[in-house]
């Protein structure tokens, strides 16, 4: 599975001729902006004419020189474009009412730059805005001394360094939420937001993700207090995302992770099947101050399936969202 950022098929011809088009205004701009920086005499002789002085062929030739540049790379191609576009409209000002001559050329320039412009700025952004999946990492325990803040580090590291991937951490320190109090459940229907700033912010950063990975402590056979009733302040939020799971206790955090999958099929999420469950002996690690890092670097290989599986389930049901 890759999370490389695609392009649809159908857009190759166009890809083609923005590419060949650009390619070529690129050209003209660098080699005219070259002819102004080496001091070509037609270009001395037509600045002379302006007379604003010869500093300004240099400005104008690097100017042209960078996003000629730039328009051959796909990030500044549309801001070199829209600069380029200036640079001709006042080309053709000062060929009109300065040197008295025909502006064909900087208004043809004009013309091309603005189509590219056209062309790279709503496609750049539809792709980014399509394609980007946000994933969070919820930290599973408050409690002192904790061990979870490890392994949610550990798989936001992983997350963070896949293609396409908006990853951050949802620390639940960060979210002190009150035990849930409320008349209304936050499945009904039309309810009005709950007025908790604390859990207004929290449900934002659940509406905010496409998936999540759940770092979960085994208390009591269960995760923690403090997760479940964190799930519990949200619903409509939850829906249609992907979850997965990394867990750790004495019988590896799988009981709980056990109760959490029923929990989040009920929020109407889909658990991913891989799941990451850490031995005993880095658990140990943690609180005997011994190398936690070298426990969770051999789980490299169920992490990267784990993820794998997420995030196949996150584009899939991101898009279906969207459909
Ligand atoms: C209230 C409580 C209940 C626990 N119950 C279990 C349990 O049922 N199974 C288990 O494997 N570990 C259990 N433990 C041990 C935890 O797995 C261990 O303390 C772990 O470090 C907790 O995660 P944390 O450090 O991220 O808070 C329990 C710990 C606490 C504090």
């Amino acid at each position: 599975m890759t999370t490389t950022l695609g392009r649809p098929a159908s857009g190759t011809g166009r890809l083609i001729t923005l590419w060949t088009l650009s390619g070529l205004v690129a050209l003209t701009f660098i080699g005219a902006g070259g002819a102004k920086l080496a001091g070509a005499a037609v270009m001395v002789d037509l600045f002379a004419k302006v007379g604003l002085g010869q500093w300004f062929r240099y400005v104008t030739g690097l100017l042209e020189v960078a996003a000629g540049i730039g328009l051959l790379m796909p990030r500044s191609a549309f801001y070199s474009a829209v600069l380029l576009a200036l640079v001709m409209a006042g080309a053709s000002t000062a060929h009109l009412t300065v040197l008295g001559t025909s502006p064909r050329r900087p208004v043809a320039l004009f013309v091309l730059t603005g189509i590219i412009a056209y062309l790279r700025k709503p496609k750049h952004r539809q792709i980014k805005d399509q394609n980007m999946i946000a994933m969070s990492v919820i930290v599973g325990s408050t409690r002192q001394g904790r061990f979870s803040e490890q392994p949610a580090r550990w798989i936001l590291q992983h997350l963070q360094k896949r293609d396409g991937i908006d990853a951050r951490l949802l620390d639940l320190r960060d979210f002190p939420m009150p035990f849930f109090d409320q008349a209304v459940s936050p499945a009904t229907p039309g309810r009005a937001p709950y007025e908790n700033a604390v859990v207004q912010r929290w449900t934002a950063a659940i509406a905010a993700s496409d998936g999540f990975v759940f770092v979960t402590p085994e208390y009591n056979y269960g995760p923690s207090a403090v997760l479940k009733n964190a799930i519990d302040w949200v619903y409509p939020e939850w829906n249609r995302k992907a979850a997965a799971f990394v867990s750790y206790g004495s019988a590896l955090g799988a009981r709980s992770v056990q109760q959490l999958r029923e929990t989040v099929i009920e929020l109407q999420m889909a658990p991913v099947r891989s799941s990451v469950h850490i031995p005993v002996a880095t658990l140990w690690a943690h609180f005997r101050g011994g190398d936690v890092d070298k426990g969770l670097a051999e789980l490299e290989t169920q992490a990267q399936k784990m993820i794998d599986d997420l995030l196949w389930w996150a584009m899939a049901l991101q898009t279906a969202r969207k459909a």
